[in-house]
Protein backbone atom coordinates (compact mmCIF):
# COMPACT_ATOMS: atom_id res chain seq x y z
CA UNK A 1 0.00 0.00 0.00
CA UNK A 2 3.22 2.37 0.79
CA UNK A 3 3.76 2.25 -3.22
CA UNK A 4 0.11 2.40 -3.98
CA UNK A 5 -0.59 5.73 -1.98
CA UNK A 6 3.07 6.83 -3.64
CA UNK A 7 2.52 6.04 -7.15
CA UNK A 8 -0.81 7.19 -8.27
CA UNK A 9 -1.76 10.84 -8.82
CA UNK A 10 -4.53 11.63 -6.63
CA UNK A 11 -6.23 14.03 -8.70
CA UNK A 12 -7.44 10.78 -10.61
CA UNK A 13 -8.36 9.03 -8.03
CA UNK A 14 -6.79 5.84 -9.72
CA UNK A 15 -5.07 3.77 -6.44
CA UNK A 16 -6.91 1.60 -5.01
CA UNK A 17 -7.76 1.10 -1.17
CA UNK A 18 -6.35 -1.32 1.14
CA UNK A 19 -10.02 -3.17 1.04
CA UNK A 20 -10.43 -2.80 -2.85
CA UNK A 21 -7.05 -4.45 -2.94
CA UNK A 22 -7.49 -7.20 -0.50
CA UNK A 23 -10.86 -8.39 -1.86
CA UNK A 24 -9.51 -8.64 -5.17
CA UNK A 25 -6.56 -10.77 -4.08
CA UNK A 26 -9.30 -13.47 -2.42
CA UNK A 27 -10.19 -14.06 -6.14
CA UNK A 28 -9.66 -16.92 -8.27
CA UNK A 29 -6.74 -16.32 -10.56
CA UNK A 30 -5.49 -13.35 -9.23
CA UNK A 31 -2.16 -12.67 -7.83
CA UNK A 32 0.60 -9.25 -6.83
CA UNK A 33 4.03 -9.61 -8.08
CA UNK A 34 6.36 -7.06 -5.92
CA UNK A 35 9.65 -5.72 -6.84
CA UNK A 36 12.14 -4.85 -4.45
CA UNK A 37 14.89 -2.86 -4.75
CA UNK A 38 18.05 -3.50 -1.77
CA UNK A 39 14.83 -5.05 0.50
CA UNK A 40 12.39 -2.13 0.29
CA UNK A 41 9.49 -2.69 -2.02
CA UNK A 42 9.83 -0.68 -5.29
CA UNK A 43 6.60 -1.27 -7.54
CA UNK A 44 4.19 -3.89 -8.09
CA UNK A 45 1.61 -5.67 -10.87
CA UNK A 46 -1.60 -6.59 -9.52
CA UNK A 47 -2.86 -8.96 -12.76
CA UNK A 48 -5.85 -11.33 -13.12
CA UNK A 49 -5.79 -14.25 -15.28
CA UNK A 50 -9.62 -16.25 -16.87
CA UNK A 51 -8.89 -18.83 -18.74
CA UNK A 52 -5.80 -18.00 -21.72
CA UNK A 53 -6.90 -14.39 -20.98
CA UNK A 54 -5.26 -11.76 -18.32
CA UNK A 55 -5.89 -8.23 -17.27
CA UNK A 56 -2.99 -5.99 -15.84
CA UNK A 57 -5.38 -4.36 -13.09
CA UNK A 58 -2.46 -2.54 -11.96
CA UNK A 59 0.77 -1.58 -12.30
CA UNK A 60 3.12 0.98 -10.09
CA UNK A 61 6.25 2.25 -9.37
CA UNK A 62 7.32 4.24 -6.65
CA UNK A 63 8.76 7.48 -7.75
CA UNK A 64 11.74 7.20 -6.07
CA UNK A 65 12.80 4.00 -7.99
CA UNK A 66 11.53 5.33 -11.70
CA UNK A 67 13.16 5.11 -14.81
CA UNK A 68 15.25 2.07 -13.65
CA UNK A 69 13.59 -0.30 -15.29
CA UNK A 70 11.10 -1.41 -12.78
CA UNK A 71 8.22 -1.54 -14.87
CA UNK A 72 9.79 -3.19 -17.58
CA UNK A 73 11.10 -6.12 -15.02
CA UNK A 74 7.19 -6.54 -14.20
CA UNK A 75 5.95 -6.71 -17.17
CA UNK A 76 8.08 -9.20 -18.45
CA UNK A 77 8.01 -11.57 -15.49
CA UNK A 78 4.27 -11.23 -15.73
CA UNK A 79 4.40 -12.75 -19.45
CA UNK A 80 6.84 -15.46 -17.80
CA UNK A 81 4.24 -16.45 -15.49
CA UNK A 82 1.51 -16.16 -17.93
CA UNK A 83 3.15 -18.62 -20.06
CA UNK A 84 3.61 -20.74 -17.44
CA UNK A 85 -0.33 -20.50 -16.63
CA UNK A 86 -1.08 -21.16 -20.50
CA UNK A 87 -1.70 -17.53 -20.91
CA UNK A 88 -2.27 -16.03 -24.53
CA UNK A 89 -3.12 -12.66 -24.09
CA UNK A 90 -2.60 -9.78 -21.31
CA UNK A 91 -4.87 -6.87 -21.55
CA UNK A 92 -5.09 -3.23 -19.47
CA UNK A 93 -6.72 -0.20 -19.66
CA UNK A 94 -4.94 2.87 -19.00
CA UNK A 95 -5.74 6.85 -19.16
CA UNK A 96 -5.39 8.52 -22.47
CA UNK A 97 -3.30 10.82 -21.20
CA UNK A 98 -1.59 8.83 -19.13
CA UNK A 99 2.59 8.84 -19.82
CA UNK A 100 2.37 5.29 -18.91
CA UNK A 101 1.05 4.58 -22.69
CA UNK A 102 4.77 5.16 -23.58
CA UNK A 103 5.91 2.32 -21.51
CA UNK A 104 3.45 -0.08 -23.03
CA UNK A 105 4.45 0.89 -26.00
CA UNK A 106 7.40 -0.12 -25.91
CA UNK A 107 7.04 -3.00 -24.03
CA UNK A 108 4.92 -4.27 -26.91
CA UNK A 109 1.26 -3.39 -26.36
CA UNK A 110 -1.09 -2.07 -28.80
CA UNK A 111 -4.38 -0.15 -29.02
CA UNK A 112 -7.15 -2.37 -29.50
CA UNK A 113 -10.31 -0.08 -27.91
CA UNK A 114 -10.83 3.28 -26.71
CA UNK A 115 -13.64 4.14 -23.91
CA UNK A 116 -15.31 7.19 -23.67
CA UNK A 117 -15.60 8.14 -19.87
CA UNK A 118 -13.95 5.58 -18.50
CA UNK A 119 -12.06 7.32 -15.48
CA UNK A 120 -13.72 10.17 -13.27
CA UNK A 121 -11.42 11.65 -11.61
CA UNK A 122 -11.74 13.40 -8.27
CA UNK A 123 -12.41 17.36 -9.71
CA UNK A 124 -15.58 15.54 -11.83
CA UNK A 125 -14.05 15.65 -15.39
CA UNK A 126 -14.15 12.17 -17.02
CA UNK A 127 -11.09 10.65 -19.05
CA UNK A 128 -11.31 8.19 -21.83
CA UNK A 129 -9.47 4.84 -21.55
CA UNK A 130 -7.43 3.31 -23.68
CA UNK A 131 -7.79 -0.79 -24.10
CA UNK A 132 -3.98 -2.18 -24.86
CA UNK A 133 -3.20 -5.85 -25.70
CA UNK A 134 -0.11 -7.89 -26.20
CA UNK A 135 -0.02 -11.34 -26.65
CA UNK A 136 2.39 -13.39 -23.81
C1 LIG B 1 4.15 4.15 -15.38
C2 LIG B 1 5.12 3.59 -14.34
C3 LIG B 1 4.60 2.26 -13.83
C4 LIG B 1 6.49 3.41 -15.02
O1 LIG B 1 7.37 2.76 -14.10
P1 LIG B 1 8.98 2.79 -14.29
O2 LIG B 1 9.56 1.71 -13.45
O3 LIG B 1 9.47 4.17 -14.09
O4 LIG B 1 9.15 2.42 -15.85
P2 LIG B 1 10.48 1.84 -16.52
O5 LIG B 1 11.70 2.40 -15.84
O6 LIG B 1 10.40 0.35 -16.61
O7 LIG B 1 10.35 2.50 -17.98
C5 LIG B 1 10.78 1.84 -19.14
C6 LIG B 1 10.53 2.72 -20.33
O8 LIG B 1 9.13 3.07 -20.44
C7 LIG B 1 9.00 4.44 -20.90
N1 LIG B 1 8.47 5.26 -19.80
C8 LIG B 1 8.29 4.93 -18.49
N2 LIG B 1 7.73 5.95 -17.80
C9 LIG B 1 7.55 6.96 -18.68
C10 LIG B 1 7.03 8.28 -18.56
N3 LIG B 1 6.56 8.77 -17.39
N4 LIG B 1 7.01 9.06 -19.67
C11 LIG B 1 7.46 8.60 -20.86
N5 LIG B 1 7.98 7.33 -21.04
C12 LIG B 1 8.03 6.54 -19.96
C13 LIG B 1 10.43 4.88 -21.26
O9 LIG B 1 10.67 4.47 -22.60
C14 LIG B 1 11.27 4.05 -20.28
O10 LIG B 1 12.59 3.87 -20.72
P3 LIG B 1 13.71 5.01 -20.37
O11 LIG B 1 13.62 5.27 -18.90
O12 LIG B 1 14.98 4.34 -20.80
O13 LIG B 1 13.33 6.23 -21.19
C15 LIG B 1 5.29 4.61 -13.15
O14 LIG B 1 5.61 5.88 -13.68
C16 LIG B 1 4.08 4.72 -12.27
O15 LIG B 1 3.94 3.99 -11.28
N6 LIG B 1 3.13 5.66 -12.60
C17 LIG B 1 1.96 5.91 -11.77
C18 LIG B 1 1.00 4.74 -11.79
C19 LIG B 1 0.44 4.50 -13.18
O16 LIG B 1 0.00 5.42 -13.86
N7 LIG B 1 0.45 3.20 -13.61
C20 LIG B 1 -0.02 2.80 -14.94
C21 LIG B 1 -1.49 2.65 -15.01
S1 LIG B 1 -2.12 1.37 -13.94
Amino acid sequence: MAVMNAAFDPGYGEAWNEAQTVSMLTLPGTWLSLASCDGTPAGFALVRQVADEAELLLLAVAPAHRRTGVALALIAHTRRLLRDRNGATLHLEVRYNNPAIELYKRAGFVQIGRRPGYYHGIDGQVHDALTLSCSV
